[in-house]
C-alpha cells in the first residue's frame, strides 16, 4: 500500500493533487468509505449520459455489469448499452491485481477499472458507487446526466474476513432485513455475513429432517427480554416488538419466525451477486434450548433448562446427538455453499456431563481427562465431519479450551481472555477478531464508539509478525437480546460498521480526522437507502451541572441542518418541542432533556442536563504533603460503598489517579484520599472514566457517580470550589477482566485536561 502511496506521488507531478491516506486526512470532497489505498484526484469529470458505452470485451465481469447498470438505471432511468462508443466505461481484466484489488481511472473521456477477480470489480463498482450523487435520483425525475469526478484509485484490502454477524434468534428479522443488511455491507466492501440461526430463544432455519425445530422452536411466548424491550419503548419506539412476528395459534400468542431453505438459497445467492459470503452457525453444544424442547433427548438426562449461568447442553456422549447434529449440518451444507461453517461452542454449562454415566464411559474409553476436553472431543469430532464434506470449522474462542485440532477457525469474543487469540494463532489456528469491546455492536454506542472501532488493532500485541499471519481479519457482532425492531439494528450498526470497515480494508487507523468528514458525507447517502444510523453526536455535554448565580447553556449542533429541540417537564423532546436558543440561561434549578432532529425529522439520542444550585465550598487549611494516600483491596465488591466494610490489604502514595502496576489483583477496590488544592474559584467539571465503577466526592460533595459494575464509561459532574485546599475522595472497584480509570477536568467551561499531580496532597 505505502508503494503505490509513493508511485502515485511520483506521477502526480504537476497533474493535480494527490490524495493518498495522509492527506486524505486533510479532508477532501471524495467521500469514499473505506478509503482507497490511494486515490490521486484529477481535473474534470466524466459525465455518464445514455450515449455512454459499458466495454466487457474482457469477457468476464457479467454480474458486476448488471451491478453497475442497476446503479446507473436508478440514476438515469436507463441501463447503459453493451459495447464501444465515442464514451465508455471499460471493464478489464489483470491477473497481475491482487484478489478484491482493482485500479480505476476516471477521465473526462473514459472510465477504466481494472481487476483480477469478479469480487474486484464488484468492490471497484461500489467505489463508483460512492463517487456517484448520494440520491442517484432527482425528486422530480431521472437525471439526463450523471457526473463521476476524475481520479486514479489503486485499492485492495488489508484484511480478507472483513464480517459482520446478525443474530436472528433472540429476535427474528425479516428477509428482507437480511437483503438490506447484505446491501449495506456491500456499500462498505465488507465481505463476511455471519448468521447466527439458532438459540436457547428460537430455531430460524427450516431442516426437513426434524420439523418441529421450526414448528416449536421458532416461536415462543413473550419472554423476560421480550418485556423488557417493551418497558423501554414507553421511551423509544424502536424497542416495540413487530407485530409482523406475532401470531395467534391454539389461542396462544407466539412470537417468532423462521426462514425457509427457499428463502435462504435466494439470500444466499443474492449475497453472492454482492461477494458476499454469508456463514451459517448453528450454536451448539450449549445454547440449544429451542431444539431440545422439541427432541428432548438430546440432553444427558432430559433436562432443558439454565443452569447457573447458560443453559443446559446437548449431550456429546450418546451417538443419537451426533446422528443428529450431523443431519442438521447435512442440509445446512445444503442452503449455504460457504467454505466455512460455525459451529458456536460458546457459553456451555458442562455440570451434567459430569453427572452422566454414558459420559463417564466415554471419557475412559477415549482418554479424555476433563469436561473442557470432552467439549473439545465434540467440536474436533464435528470438525472431522465437516472436513470431510469439504468445509472448514469455525467456533468461539472457548473451543480451544481442552485443546484444538490446529485446522479450527477460532472466532475470539471474550474480551477478559486476552491470550485466547495468541493461544489459538501460536496453535497454528486461523483467528477471527471479534472482541465485545469495541466489535459487539449490541453494546450502546455513545460518543467514543467511533473512535475505538475506528482506532481498534486486529492483531494482539504479544503475537510477532509471522504469527500476526495466523489473523485472517475481523467482525462486528450484534446480539439481539434488546434490539427487537429492524430500527433498533440499524442504530446499532450504523454508523459504526463504516468505521470497522475502513479499519479492516484501510490496515491503520491514521485517517480517523478525514475519516469523520467523510462519514459527514456519507448521511445523506444513508437517510436516501431508509437507514435509520445513529446521528452524531452532540459534543461537550456536562449531565451533572452546577450553578452559584447563574449558568449558560450552549449546544454545538453535530451538523449544520439539525435543529437542537428540549424540554424541562421530564417528556422526551418531540419534533414539536420548543428550539433550545443558541444560549440558555440558568438560574433556578432545572431538568432540561435534549436531543438532535435532522430535517427529515429522526432524533438522535435523548441527553439530559441538570442544572442545581451550590454555594462556593470553602477551602480547609491543612499541613500536607505531595500525593494521595491510596488504599488497596483485594476482594471483590459490587459497588463502591461495599468497599469500607472491609480492612485495606495495603496503603501507598498516589500522585495521579493511576492504577499503579503493583496493583494486580484479578479483583480489587482502590480507595485515593486527601486534597485538591484548586487554584481559582469557579465551577470544575471533572470527567470519571471508569471500569468497573467509581465515585469522586470533593469537598463531600457527590462529583461524579460511575459506581457498579460495567464496562468502560465516562461519566461527568461539576462542583463549585473556592480557590485551595479541597478534602478529595475518589473510590474505584474492578470486578474482573481488566480495567480502565480516568480522571480529567475542566475549568470554567475550558478544554478537558488532566489534572496536573502538584494539585494532590495529603
Ligand atoms: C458469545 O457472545 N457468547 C459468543
Amino acid at each position: 500500500m505505502k508503494i503505490l502511496k509513493n508511485i502515485g506521488v511520483a506521477l502526480v507531478i504537476g497533474l493535480g493533487c494527490v490524495l493518498t491516506n495522509r492527506s486524505a486526512a486533510q479532508g477532501n470532497s471524495y467521500n469514499i468509505i473505506p478509503y482507497p489505498s490511494a486515490l490521486i484526484a484529477r481535473q474534470g469529470v466524466f459525465t455518464i449520459t445514455n450515449s455512454t458505452r459499458i466495454d466487457v470485451s474482457a469477457g468476464k465481469f457479467a454480474n458486476e455489469v448488471v451491478q453497475l447498470n442497476e446503479l446507473i438505471q436508478r440514476g438515469l432511468g436507463t441501463k447503459l448499452k453493451l459495447g464501444k462508443g465515442a464514451k465508455t466505461i471499460k471493464l478489464n481484466l489483470d491477473a497481475s491485481l491482487p484478489a478484491e484489488g482493482y485500479k480505476l481511472t476516471i477521465t473526462p473521456l473514459n472510465v477504466a477499472i481494472s481487476a483480477a477477480t469478479s469480487a474486484g470489480m464488484f468492490r471497484a463498482v461500489e467505489t463508483i458507487r460512492q463517487l456517484l450523487p448520494v440520491g442517484l435520483q432527482s425528486k422530480t425525475g431521472h437525471l439526463k446526466a450523471l457526473t463521476l469526478p476524475a481520479l486514479n484509485i489503486t485499492d485492495k484490502p488489508e484484511y480478507a474476513w472483513r464480517g459482520m454477524h446478525l443474530d436472528v434468534s433472540r429476535h427474528f428479522f425479516s428477509i428482507s432485513y437480511l437483503h438490506k443488511f447484505i446491501d449495506l455491507m456491500a456499500l462498505y466492501k465488507m465481505n463476511k455475513f455471519h448468521l447466527h440461526l439458532t438459540d436457547d430463544q428460537g430455531w430460524r432455519v427450516e431442516i426437513k429432517k426434524y420439523p418441529l425445530l421450526t414448528q416449536q422452536g421458532a416461536w415462543r411466548t413473550f419472554n423476560n427480554q421480550d418485556s423488557a424491550c417493551m418497558k423501554k419503548a414507553k421511551d423509544n419506539p424502536d424497542f416495540e416488538i413487530d407485530k409482523s412476528h406475532i401470531i395467534k395459534r391454539d389461542g396462544k400468542t407466539l412470537y417468532g419466525g423462521y426462514y425457509t431453505q427457499e428463502q435462504l438459497k435466494e439470500l444466499v445467492a443474492y449475497a453472492a451477486t454482492k461477494h458476499i459470503e454469508i456463514i451459517p452457525e448453528i450454536d451448539m453444544p450449549g445454547h440449544m434450548m429451542a431444539a431440545i424442547t422439541a427432541y428432548p433427548y438430546l440432553t444427558c438426562n432430559g433436562e432443558n433448562k439454565f443452569g447457573e449461568l447458560f443453559s443446559k447442553p446437548i449431550c456429546p456422549c450418546n451417538e443419537t446427538t451426533y446422528e443428529f447434529a450431523q443431519n442438521i449440518f447435512d442440509e445446512i451444507m445444503q442452503i449455504f455453499p460457504s467454505q466455512y461453517i460455525h459451529i458456536g461452542g460458546d457459553e456451555v454449562d458442562r455440570t451434567d456431563w459430569a453427572k452422566s454415566a454414558e459420559c463417564k464411559a466415554m471419557m475412559e474409553r477415549e482418554g479424555i481427562k476433563d469436561l473442557a476436553g470432552l467439549h473439545s472431543y465434540f467440536i474436533n469430532r464435528m470438525e472431522k465431519y465437516f472436513n470431510s464434506k469439504g468445509k472448514k470449522l469455525i467456533g468461539w474462542d472457548e473451543v480451544i479450551e481442552g485443546g484444538i485440532s490446529p485446522t479450527a477457525t477460532i472466532m475470539y469474543w471474550r474480551t477478559w481472555v486476552p491470550d485466547a487469540p495468541v493461544k489459538a494463532a501460536k496453535n497454528g489456528n486461523k483467528v477471527i477478531m471479534a472482541p465485545g469491546e469495541p466489535l459487539y455492536f449490541d453494546n450502546p454506542a455513545d460518543q467514543y464508539s467511533l473512535y475505538k472501532v475506528y482506532h481498534f488493532n486486529p492483531i494482539p500485541a504479544k503475537l510477532n509478525k509471522e504469527e500476526a499471519k495466523a489473523i485472517i481479519g475481523a467482525q462486528a457482532n450484534i446480539w439481539t437480546e434488546m434490539i427487537p425492531s429492524e430500527r433498533r439494528a440499524d442504530y446499532m450498526m450504523m454508523p459504526r460498521m463504516t468505521a470497522l470497515a475502513e479499519r479492516l480494508w484501510n490496515g491503520n487507523a491514521d485517517n480517523y480526522d478525514s475519516y469523520l468528514k467523510r462519514l459527514t458525507g456519507q448521511y445523506k447517502r444513508l437517510d436516501a437507502l431508509n437507514v435509520h444510523y445513529r446521528l452524531p453526536d452532540i459534543p461537550n455535554i456536562v449531565n451533572e451541572n452546577v450553578f452559584t448565580d447563574k449558568a449558560v447553556l450552549t449546544i454545538t449542533k453535530p451538523l449544520a441542518d439539525m435543529t437542537i429541540r428540549y424540554t424541562t417537564d421530564g417528556s422526551l423532546p418531540q419534533n414539536t418541542s420548543n428550539v433550545l436558543p443558541t444560549s440558555l440561561t440558568i438560574n433556578k434549578p432545572v431538568n432540561i432533556k435534549l436531543a438532535a432532529f435532522t430535517p427529515n425529522g429522526s432524533r438522535g439520542d435523548i441527553y439530559t442536563i441538570n442544572y442545581r444550585q451550590q454555594s462556593l465550598a470553602a477551602a480547609v487549611s491543612a499541613q500536607t504533603t505531595a500525593g494521595l494516600k491510596c488504599d488497596y483491596y483485594k476482594a471483590f465488591f459490587k459497588q463502591t460503598s461495599m468497599i469500607e466494610a472491609k480492612k485495606p490489604d495495603s496503603s501507598f502514595i498516589a500522585n495521579n489517579i493511576i492504577v499503579p502496576a503493583s496493583v494486580n489483583a484479578p479483583s480489587f477496590a482502590l480507595i485515593y484520599k486527601g486534597y485538591i488544592d484548586v487554584p481559582q474559584t469557579g465551577i470544575y467539571t471533572f470527567y470519571l472514566t471508569c471500569d468497573d465503577g467509581g465515585i469522586l466526592k470533593i469537598a463531600d460533595r457527590m462529583v461524579v457517580d460511575n459506581d457498579g459494575l460495567h464496562s468502560a464509561q465516562e461519566r461527568n459532574g461539576q462542583v463549585a470550589l473556592e480557590k485551595g485546599l479541597q478534602p478529595f475522595v475518589l473510590k474505584f472497584i474492578e470486578g474482573g477482566g481488566g480495567f480502565a480509570l480516568k480522571l480529567k477536568y475542566s475549568f470554567n467551561g475550558s478544554a478537558r485536561a488532566e489534572v496536573p499531580s502538584s494539585w494532590f496532597k495529603n
